[in-house]
């Protein structure tokens, strides 16, 4: 990273470049491009200008690399993918509340364009937290999306009460992972469905009930029907469909992995596909509760930024096995 600022009618004006993986147009990951020396986004007010020191990978990112997820959100390639970042505070626009060196966390502009895939973003002051002391910038750049899409459902969509019993279908997976951790913080009961290779850990996270996809039809047809308050789709197929045998009368069903079928729609009259927002308010509450050692999110590792389109690979293939980070590679003295 290279660069100096001027400042003309209260705008800070960016003068800087930045290595960033560039998307040249929709398609595999093998159009994922780590390109050096590009001009770094100039400095909006109200924004900071971030230098990025870990970035997450979140399944969105892959979809929307496809032409897929939010694609028409974020508009024609060239673009840069990525919405999760952890990093300093370079420079700080006309009456943004961060200071130079704040080290920041958050998703950012989700689901328009970020870019958080570089050496250098931009975002609002609003959409960040500090990141608490100890936190470590891979954890940090891990969380968000995740952890807000985890919370916003249970807390804001679900009103998840203590007592509740919410099913959470795909729950081995990072948000599935959270949301039964948040779930029990908020003292709900937990039916996990998940493969029975995420069961021990689900339960060491506080599943009440671990259900294979296979067990889930008898499950149903038993002590589980109509026994749930709130059912969390996070798989994107007919899991999910089969899971609604379990909603309460009057329960919520919340579709996060893709919008809801006209069928699904008919057996349930409270469903809903929802997508995170961004929030630095509950980032915040989610990194406090990591460094209390109350919220764990599943870390699969991190990747050089410049091997994005090997961490889509892992990502597309399952192997990633939780939450994969960039990092860039740190600048030369
Ligand atoms: N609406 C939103 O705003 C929003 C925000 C964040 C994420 N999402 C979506 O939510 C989903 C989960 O995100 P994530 O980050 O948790 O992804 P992830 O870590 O890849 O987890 C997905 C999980 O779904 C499981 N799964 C898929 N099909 C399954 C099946 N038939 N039976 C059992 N488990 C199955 C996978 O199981 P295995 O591990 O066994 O393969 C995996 O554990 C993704 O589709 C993502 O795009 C939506």
């Amino acid at each position: 990273m290279t660069g100096d600022t001027t400042t003309r009618g209260g705008q800070m004006h960016a003068r800087t470049t930045m290595d960033a993986v560039v998307l040249e147009r929709f398609g595999g990951p093998d159009e994922l491009r780590y390109v050096e020396g590009i001009p770094a986004p100039t400095l909006p007010s109200g924004h900071v200008l971030i230098e990025v020191l870990a970035a997450g990978v979140n399944p969105v990112d892959a979809r929307t690399r496809r032409g897929e997820g939010v694609a028409r959100s974020v508009g024609a390639p060239p673009l840069v993918l990525g919405w999760d970042v952890a990093g300093i505070v370079r420079q700080r626009g006309y009456g943004a509340r961060l200071e130079e060196g704040d080290l920041v966390m958050g998703m950012l502009a989700f689901p328009l364009r970020a870019g958080c895939y570089a050496t250098l973003v931009i975002g609002r002051a609003r959409e960040l937290a500090r990141v608490p002391d100890g936190l470590p910038p891979s954890v940090a750049a891990g969380l968000p999306l995740a952890g807000l899409t985890a919370l916003q459902a249970l807390r804001e969509d679900a009103k998840l009460r203590a007592g509740q019993r919410v099913g959470i279908v795909g729950a081995g997976g990072v948000v599935g992972q959270l949301a039964t951790q948040l779930a029990r913080l908020a003292g709900a009961e937990v039916v996990a469905v998940a493969r029975p290779h995420h069961h021990a850990r689900l339960r060491e996270l506080g599943a009440a009930e671990v259900l294979a996809p296979g067990s889930l039809a008898a499950a149903l047809a038993g002590e589980l029907h109509g026994a749930l308050d709130v059912v969390v789709e996070l798989t994107g197929g007919p899991l999910g469909t089969l899971a609604l045998a379990g909603l309460a009368a009057g329960g919520t069903a919340l579709w996060l992995a893709a919008d809801a079928t006209e069928e699904e729609r008919h057996l349930a009259a409270e469903l809903e596909a929802r997508l995170v927002e961004p929030d630095g308010a509950g980032v915040a509450e989610l990194a406090a509760l990591v460094c209390e050692g109350r919220l764990r999110i599943p870390l699969a590792g991190e990747l050089p930024l410049a091997q994005a389109a090997e961490a889509h690979r892992r990502l597309e293939a399952g192997t990633a096995r939780g939450k994969l980070v960039l990092v860039p590679t740190p600048a030369g003295p």
